[in-house]
């Protein structure tokens, strides 16, 4: 046999729904949390197109991507990215969850554990299962806050001690979580995990890129973020910051290649993602500055507001609410779900009519939300939207 025998053939009548596919909602108002903060920048759309063809950053190398001149990556990567990240050093990884894997990776083998807060995102789990390591949580305070307290830290790490009769090999905590929005007393909870001598991770997919976090500020040794939810960059790419005292055993080469670092698989972000994290950085520096961190946190505080005073939307987490992921607690919608024509998918397609997107087909009760980057002008749209559909059912 050959080996083009059975080969695929083409069929041009096959491949029609292939191609160039246009994106419904692309013009709308969107409020899903993981799209708000992941919203290219003008800058980042010309150079998505600019760097679009595969490895288009390999032209410039040297053998080490990180270092190449120009375009300025080793700048970025070296100099700009550790400053604001608060590290000695750093990287750009394909996403946080690569960027936990590598850490992961390094600092565990089989029968150590890792302490995370009771909120940690899967991908956080998954990436210590693969390093082949175990996982155990830390508890959390009860509905609707679900906060993680300082003291969750302590019972957890102690009754991992107990039960595998050492340290946990690293602690981390979600900063926020990608649930509630809850942003942790991470000061406080750095210093138990101090005092125990493990590192301190923060997986920041949901503030780095956002919002001011400075990692040695935190009292962390690492930290992670996603360039693709919260940096205005095109997937997959995040970026990982590190201290001294660990970046040469995650930053180890390779034996077979000297200048290939092995946790990296060699290299990264090798094209568009990188280069539209870069495009966009200025703005991103920009809507990080406390200042402008503020004044969405009023946003939503103010989104809030407006909605619980109708009696119709509460939220969960802590209140007053710090954060501009928002999950919310609707009785109204979930009231009408229950009578209106379509059930629980009325409100994808009342919204979709008012040119609003985001808020996943069939939930009413409960939903996550996001004012991220959003004008006052949108923000007052979408709440009065909400209270239209509450009134077109007399629901208020
Ligand atoms: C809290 C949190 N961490 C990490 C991630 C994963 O980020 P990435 O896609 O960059 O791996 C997510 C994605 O939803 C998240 O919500």
């Amino acid at each position: 046999m050959d080996i083009s025998d059975n080969f695929m053939k083409y069929d041009p009548n096959k491949l029609q729904k292939f191609g160039f596919i246009k994106r419904d909602g692309l013009d709308s108002i969107n409020i899903n949390p993981l799209q708000t903060a992941g919203r290219l920048t003008e800058d980042a759309k010309k150079a998505l197109t600019e760097w679009g063809d595969g490895y288009s950053v390999c032209d410039y190398c040297d053998g080490i991507l990180d270092l190449i001149k120009k375009p300025p990556i080793e700048d970025f990567v070296h100099n700009v990215l550790p400053e604001f990240l608060g590290t000695d050093q750093a990287r750009v990884t394909n996403g946080a969850r690569e960027a936990k894997f590598a850490v992961y990776n390094t600092l565990s083998k089989k029968g150590d554990y890792v302490i995370m807060d009771g909120l940690a995102h899967y991908s956080s789990k998954v990436a210590v299962e693969r390093a082949g390591a175990d996982v155990r949580t830390t508890e959390k305070t009860s509905s609707p806050e679900y906060e993680i307290l300082p003291e969750h830290y302590i019972d957890a790490i102690d009754s991992g001690i107990k039960e595998f009769g050492k340290k946990p090999v690293a602690v981390q905590l979600t900063y926020p979580d990608g649930n509630y929005g809850n942003l942790a007393d991470v000061k406080k909870i750095s210093k138990i995990v101090k005092e125990y001598d493990v590192p301190f991770v923060l997986n920041c997919a949901y503030s780095v890129g956002r919002m001011p976090i400075n990692c040695k500020s935190a009292g962390a040794d690492i930290i992670v973020g996603s360039g693709h939810k919260s940096m205005a960059s095109c997937g997959p790419v995040g970026v990982l910051g590190v201290n001294d005292e660990y970046a040469d055993k995650i930053f180890r080469k390779s034996s077979h290649n000297k200048v290939k670092e092995i946790e990296l698989l060699g290299c990264t972000s090798r094209g568009a993602p990188i280069m539209t994290m870069i495009a966009s950085f200025p703005e991103v520096l920009r809507r990080t500055q406390p200042e402008n961190w503020d004044l969405e946190v009023k946003k939503a505080q103010k989104f809030i507001k407006r909605l619980t005073d109708t009696g119709k939307f509460d939220i969960y987490g802590q209140k007053p609410h710090k954060h501009d992921l928002m999950f919310m607690k609707s009785e109204g919608f979930a009231n009408i779900s229950e009578r209106a024509k379509g059930g629980r998918y009325f409100l994808y397609k009342e919204l979709k009519e008012r040119n609003i997107y985001g808020i996943k087909t069939g939930l009413t009760r409960n939903f996550k939300i996001s004012t991220y980057g959003l004008t006052n002008e949108e923000v007052d749209y979408v709440a009065e939207s909400f209270e239209d559909i509450l009134k077109k059912y007399d629901e208020i």
